[in-house]
């Protein structure tokens, strides 16, 4: 199916994850576009051989003629950051819930042949069981959440009632080179930068009980385009390496790649942020993903990738002493 795309455009084509996803789209052949306000981008130019559209998705009708000849778009524009949508949750809600309805309206109008939604793992909220698949119900307890999960339902809400040819793709905690320090929030670039500058890692809540699932970006971008080639229309899918990882096991594989023990501060009584987080990612697998890079390999590419004293992580965590989450 992917053969059959000429033309990609893609939203956010600037920032991290968009720039991972132009690259490969660009080594398959295709003509690609980007929309993007450069609002969290960390260079404003564009990958040669792309056009730009430097334009806000919500700009209705400079969207709209963007989009027109696009045969295949990943909508990746979005707030990421999940400190700034509860200090700003208005803007939060703007960019990523209001912005995406705009921006599906134009690609309906312009009769786009399928459409990729990047979504979030967020949108479940606290887990309920482990590891969690797509059917888990969707409590957001942070604004980024709701606002992602208001994107996805939007999304699918025009898939059934005007036909919008979407898919949605859930990543869960992303990381690899081409981060923005000031916005990523992901505890493998964040500890890294702390580690590679001397400085202690600073962790919130249980290092042993707290655990995420890191995907590789260049893994989380062949979870992409196999949902662009291959999933049905109007379905969701977990993208993850579908590996538990707790806060010491990291720690631990930051100490190994390397070669230095790392020294951590550990805030132990914000609890709000100690839950397990592990995808099912069965679903996805069953479209042939697999995860290919171990967080092992990962870390240490990383680590080669930022060198010696990166620039240090920007946005503090959203949880604060004496604030509490759900159980
Ligand atoms: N990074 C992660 O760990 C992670 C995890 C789950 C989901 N996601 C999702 O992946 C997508 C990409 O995240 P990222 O980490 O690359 O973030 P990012 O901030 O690096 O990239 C977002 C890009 O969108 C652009 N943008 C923001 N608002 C815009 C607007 N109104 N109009 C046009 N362009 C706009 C930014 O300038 C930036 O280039 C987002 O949809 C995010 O919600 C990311």
């Amino acid at each position: 199916m992917l053969e059959e795309y000429d033309k990609v455009l893609v939203s956010g084509g600037l920032g991290f994850v968009g720039r991972h996803l132009t690259s490969a789209l660009l080594f398959l052949g295709k003509e690609v576009a980007i929309i993007d306000n450069a609002r969290t981008a960390t260079s404003i130019s564009a990958p040669s051989g792309t056009t730009l559209h430097l334009l806000d998705i919500r700009e209705v009708d400079a969207v709209a003629e963007a989009v027109d000849d696009a045969d295949l778009v990943f909508h990746v524009a979005a707030n990421a950051n999940g400190t700034l949508s509860v200090t700003q949750p208005r803007l939060d809600f703007e960019i990523n819930a209001l912005g995406t309805l705009i921006f599906a309206e134009a690609l309906l109008k312009a009769s786009v042949r399928r459409v990729v939604y990047v979504s979030s793992a967020s949108v479940y909220g606290t887990p309920r069981k482990f590891p969690m698949d797509e059917d888990h119900p969707t409590r957001p307890f942070v604004p980024y959440g709701a606002s992602k999960l208001s994107g996805e339902i939007t999304c699918l809400a025009l898939h059934r009632a005007c036909g919008l040819p979407v898919v949605v793709g859930r990543p869960f905690c992303v990381y690899g080179p081409g981060e923005n320090p000031h916005e990523a929030m992901v505890e493998v670039g964040r500890f890294l930068r702390w580690h590679l500058n001397h400085q202690p890692i600073q962790i919130v809540g249980d290092i042993d009980r707290k655990t995420r699932d890191f995907v590789h970006v260049t893994d989380l971008v062949q979870g992409l385009l196999t949902i662009a080639d291959r999933a049905e229309l109007g379905e969701v899918f977990n993208i993850g390496s579908g590996t538990e990882v707790s806060m010491r096991d990291l720690v631990n594989t930051i100490g190994e790649a390397t070669g230095v023990t790392p020294e951590v501060s550990v805030i132990p009584e914000i609890e709000d942020d100690t839950y397990r987080l592990v995808g099912d990612i069965s679903k996805l697998q069953g479209l042939g993903y697999r995860p290919a890079v171990s967080l092992a390999e990962g870390v240490r590419d990383l680590a080669d990738h930022l060198g010696a004293n990166p620039e240090l992580p920007g946005s503090p965590t959203i949880f604060s002493r004496g604030q509490h989450g759900e159980s």
